[in-house]
């Protein structure tokens, strides 16, 4: 079934293990995402960001096409439709198509201004049963267009922007978009344990493709309840792709199939899916 956010997140937090969520693309993207979740039994975040929904068709198509891949499939474990790094419009939007969560990204704006719109998206989604992610500090690198400087978050605009209500927070502590750099410096646990000793709300790690599997888990049990994962999915799906190519396995280059040519990356997302959710230690469904 579709669900809203709130309940799978805190129950993460306080369980200290994380959910992933998961970007998508497309129907092949979509699909290896839910198989994933169904044959674990796990509970998933699907979520679009601006760019991947105009891609898709707009907001409006995007849920309709989880939800209705979700009757297709069969699925029975949780499954939240989540906006990724929503601007304030976009929020709306997604809000109005009928999304379970969104994230409102206000981390370009003065921290005065992010906190007063994260407050009208809180009280808008909520009166829907909606769940919201919000963000502060911000994220290094760039995801679809969204470009973050990688700004350490202050604990007092944690503090406050948890007293929104706010289901969930992103907060940047040195995480980074995209593949990480050779001189990363690593996660800063110094603030991530300042933060989550000082609110109760379920943190996000954003940029969770490429951090050293030991540092996520470090990050779980300090309050890292959502791992969103963009990269790790397109890198696995292009590197299937490739080899099946490149290996002469589409009839020696002469194999124009689609569903042929989509497989092999779909099932790499699939398996990428299972692997992290392995070792975030997702709690399968009773
Ligand atoms: O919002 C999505 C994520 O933060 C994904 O980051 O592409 O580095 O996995 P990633
Ligand atoms: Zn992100």
């Amino acid at each position: 079934p579709l669900v809203h956010g709130t309940e799978l997140v805190q129950a993460a937090r306080k369980g200290h293990y994380a959910i992933g969520a998961f970007n998508t693309n497309n129907l092949e993207w979509t699909r290896a995402i839910l198989k994933g979740a169904q044959d674990l039994n796990v509970p998933v975040i699907i979520q679009t960001s601006m760019g991947a929904a105009k891609y898709m068709g707009g907001y409006e198509l995007c849920q309709k096409l989880i939800e209705s891949m979700v009757k297709a499939m069969d699925i029975t474990v949780p499954v939240v439709i989540h906006l990724d790094h929503g601007n304030y419009e976009a929020a709306k939007e997604a809000i109005a198509a009928g999304y379970n969560s969104v994230m409102f990204d206000g981390h370009d704006l003065p921290f005065a201004e992010n906190l007063e719109k994260a407050k009208e998206i809180v009280k808008l989604a909520h009166s829907k049963g909606i769940s919201v992610e919000c963000e502060v500090g911000s994220i290094g690198g760039e995801e679809d267009g969204v470009i973050g400087e990688g700004e350490l978050a202050s604990v007092e605009e944690v503090k406050t922007m948890a007293a929104t209500g706010v289901d969930f927070l992103a907060a940047g502590i040195g995480n980074i978009h995209g593949q990480y750099p050779d001189n990363w410096k690593g996660l800063h646990f110094d603030r991530l344990q300042e933060i989550g000793n000082a609110v109760d709300v379920p943190l996000v790690l954003h940029g969770g493709s490429g951090i050293p599997r030991e540092q996520v888990q470090k990050a779980i049990t300090m309050g890292i309840s959502k791992l969103n994962i963009n990269t790790e999915c397109q890198l696995a799906f292009a590197k299937a792709t490739r080899e099946y190519i490149e290996a002469g396995k589409d009839k020696q280059g002469k194999g124009y199939d689609p569903r042929k040519l989509l497989k092999p990356g779909t099932d790499a997302i699939t398996d990428t899916f299972k692997e992290i959710t392995g070792w975030i230690g997702t709690k399968s469904v009773k």
